[in-house]
């Protein structure tokens, strides 16, 4: 007996709050917390409205709260303007929709809630309203629209003043961010779960409400015999989930910049839609718990996300706009990205290998969100080309925007025609001439919802009927932060690729696809600081400014040995076609490897012929061990290039079978070919690297070389091993027309943090001694190097 009540009352507890509920009419109290602020005005309040107008004639009652922070004389002026706007759907009358607006606002009143107390006077206030109008409650829908770092307050607010007794339901919407990564989401989770149950929260992604978001599913039911064969890494090619937006986030930097086009929509709704597309297909379409599970798997098949599977960008007026609205200064850099591009794969068979992108950025070319299946077409047609069945196969969920302007299911028609069993759905067929990525529209056979609606308006109508199918849970949201955290602490401090933004993009943003990686197609760099406006994508290059005074540019390893390789040809090329020769000295170690792989093999063109290749300096070991600088240099560089025997001027480690002995002369030695060979001595270009010790060529702390001495070359002791070094000195380095100093990697970060900030001091720090008389000093330092 006993057994039996609690079962009774367990299958009470739990139906409290769920849709059956729903159905019951009764009286209704909806409050948007945030009721006039930008999204209310936007999209809630036309919901609610939609909502009343549905149903206004079911049996059920309602009053509608707009809750805010300022006293009503304030607010009530602001939110009789937003009640004003909203507007009835094209099939009611005129003379109804004045009727039902003008019962809309009798309904709805401003409250101001702030404190406890308002809440508690809230309340109280609907409970009197029941009484006097002798009505029964069926629930009370809390809408928070508010900033994120308020909801675990209003949560408990409403929990302990507003819980409606019992057998009444209390929902509870909110809206993302639904925290910041998957630690600051499960510590929200936590705090919110302290006031309301899973059951009575509502999380919301306006994506799910999204017409052809909520057909991708039945979509794919109801045309099941048509896809199971071809739903597979068999078949698909890739899967694209893309966002593209042309406005900017002017107004809107003190969120945006804390959290970025990542957390913005691709953690959400770019995420959901990949669920759904990729997720198994339920029994049961309806069955919030079966759609979960299946969401959940996918997210434990996603395979990590790491640096290399994602490329960012960041609209050129970004930073400006940051240092406007967050009051910062000129030198002010945000590296929050507002373009990313990221590619994840799903470990399981049916998907093994099938590349997943996920793509949104703001100020790009043109709005238009879309989700395409792209499937592999093996036919080639010789002739003709034009026929529908050589061209590309596809589906596309087609949100809205773009060329095609209204939402819509695309199945080109060289894959099947599909069956939409949905009465609300129609197929289009007199078509205006416009493409859809890529194919004609008349090559593809196109559904759109028969009726429009607006996401928020069909989510609220699911918040009403007590579906929680298209909302967020805890364990979607925490899985979704899962899959997303990794990516983003490992770009934490990464640069983004800075784009002008619209027409002006050009290629800039186009990505390639390597295997299980993604790059920019294009290589060249990025950043710049210049703010000229209206600059293209062409002029676009590398972040300039001034290190110890001295001119830097910096970029990303790959992009700063393009620049750098590109500066060198240009200096090579100035010098040959003034002398008709091009002295250039190189040092060792391993950061001049990558360019000298770069200059063997994209620099065609580099006048070897007319250059000669001195050595900055030599470890003193036999020429032809690994350690050799000189061995490097033929390794990576030389040999791969046409230039004369004669051109090249190794140092002169290794005579007389003997290595770097002073009564050798190999350093008085090279000292002389360069007073013979290069012009007053001054080399044209000499290429720097700085050591963990800020040591540069192999000038260490510590040694005895004058910065002001005469000889050109000397030997000199280095604190590791090979100890015996020979070097070109400050005297030759500084009479140089050009040095350009080449640091990269992370571990090179705390050294030029140092030099940042220290005085000229060669003793200490050997590199503060390069100071080239006449010539320019150029750093070249990579993102991990300036910004760790
Ligand atoms: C919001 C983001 O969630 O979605 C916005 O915060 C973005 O930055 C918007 O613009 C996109 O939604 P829609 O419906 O315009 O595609």
């Amino acid at each position: 007996m006993l057994v039996c009540l609690v079962l009774l009352l367990v299958t009470l507890c739990a139906q409290g709050g769920s849709g059956e509920d729903a159905q019951r009419p009764g009286h209704v109290s909806v409050v948007i917390v945030g009721g006039t602020g930008d999204l209310a005005k936007k999209y809630l309040w036309q919901g609610f409205f939609q909502l009343y107008i549905n149903h206004v004639s079911s049996g059920n009652t309602f009053s509608f709260y707009a809750g805010g922070l300022s006293p009503p004389e304030k607010a009530n002026p602001v939110f009789f303007e937003i009640l004003k706007a909203v507007t009835c759907p094209k099939d009611v009358s005129q003379e109804r929709c004045a009727l039902l607006k003008e019962q809309f606002l009798r309904l709805s009143a401003y409250r101001q809630l702030k404190t406890l107390e308002e809440y508690q006077d809230l309340s109280k206030h609907i409970e009197l309203q029941l009484r006097q109008e002798g009505l029964t409650e069926a629930g009370r829908l809390f809408y928070l629209s508010v900033p994120a770092f308020a909801y675990a307050d209003i949560a408990e607010k409403i929990n302990s003043t507003c819980r409606p007794t019992s057998g009444v339901w209390l929902r509870v919407v909110l809206e993302k961010p639904f925290g910041h990564d998957f630690r600051s989401a499960q510590v929200l989770a936590t705090q919110l779960g302290g006031s309301l149950t899973d059951e009575e929260m509502y999380r919301i992604d306006h994506y799910l409400g999204k017409q052809v978001v909520a057909k991708i599913l039945p979509f794919r039911t109801e045309n099941k015999k048509f896809l199971d064969p071809i739903w597979n890494k068999h078949h698909i090619e890739r899967v694209e989930i893309v966002l593209k937006e042309t406005l900017d986030v002017k107004g809107r930097i003190p969120f945006y910049d804390q959290y970025g086009v990542i957390r913005d929509v691709l953690q959400n709704h770019l995420t959901e839609v990949m669920t759904l597309l990729t997720m198994k297909l339920p029994v049961n379409l309806s069955s919030s718990k079966e759609v979960l599970q299946n969401k959940l798997q996918i997210f434990s098949s996603l395979l990590p996300i790491g640096k290399n599977q994602a490329v960012i960008g960041q609209y050129q007026a970004y930073k400006a706009q940051v240092q406007q609205e967050l009051n910062m200064t000129k030198d002010h850099i945000s590296i929050t990205p507002t373009f990313a591009a990221v590619l994840a794969h799903i470990d399981e068979a049916r998907y093994e290998g099938v590349p997943i992108l996920l793509i949104s950025g703001k100020m790009l070319s043109e709005r238009v969100g879309y989700a395409r299946i792209l499937f592999k077409n093996d036919l080639f047609c010789l002739e003709n080309n034009n026929n529908v069945h050589c061209k590309p196969k596809q589906i596309v969920f087609h949100f809205g925007h773009g060329s095609l302007q209204y939402p819509a299911i695309l199945v080109s028609k060289n894959l099947f025609k599909p069956d939409l069993k949905d009465s609300g759905w129609k197929e289009v067929t007199d078509h205006k001439d416009i493409s859809v990525l890529g194919l004609p529209i008349s090559d593809y056979y196109v559904h759109t919802p028969a009726d429009q609606r607006e996401a928020y308006s069909e989510l609220i109508s699911h918040i009403f009927a007590g579906r929680k199918d298209t909302f967020i849970s805890t364990e979607n949201l925490l899985a979704s932060w899962g899959m997303w955290t990794p990516l983003l602490n490992s770009i934490s401090r990464s640069f983004p690729r800075i784009y002008p933004g619209g027409v002006d993009n050009g290629d800039l943003l186009d990505v390639l696809l390597k295997g299980k990686e993604i790059s920019y197609n294009s290589e060249v760099v990025m950043i710049s600081n210049n703010p000229m406006a209206g600059m293209s994508a062409n002029e676009f290059h590398v972040m300039q400014g001034k290190f110890r005074g001295s001119e830097m540019v910096s970029a990303w390893a790959e992009g700063l040995v393009e620049k750098l390789a590109a500066d060198l040809q240009e200096a090579a090329e100035e010098a040959v076609r003034e002398g008709g020769v091009f002295h250039l000295a190189l040092s060792g170690g391993s950061s001049p490897l990558a360019l000298f792989n770069r200059l063997s093999m994209h620099h065609f063109s580099f006048p070897w012929r007319d250059t000669h290749v001195w050595m900055v300096d030599e470890r003193c070991v036999p020429i032809t061990e690994l350690e050799s600088n000189f061995r490097n240099l033929h390794d990576h560089l030389l040999q791969h290039v046409r230039i004369p025997y004669y051109n090249i001027h190794p140092m002169p480690v290794h005579l007389s079978q003997r290595l770097c002995v002073e009564e050798d002369g190999g350093a008085v030695q090279y000292e002389k070919d360069i007073r013979k060979l290069v012009n007053g001595s001054s080399f044209h270009f000499v290429l720097l690297g700085v050591g963990y010790d800020a040591h540069t060529a192999s000038l260490f702390p510590g040694s005895k070389i004058d910065p002001h001495g005469e000889s050109l070359v000397a030997l000199t002791e280095s604190p590791t091993k090979p100890h015996q070094r020979m070097s070109l000195t400050y005297s030759a380095i500084n009479q140089a027309r050009r040095v350009a100093l080449l640091v990269m990697g992370k571990n090179k970060h705390e050294m030029i943090t140092q030099l940042s900030r220290v005085k000229d001091n060669p003793e200490k720090w050997p590199v503060t001694g390069v100071k080239p008389s006449d010539g320019t000093l150029v750093w070249y330092l990579d993102y991990d190097a300036l910004l760790g």
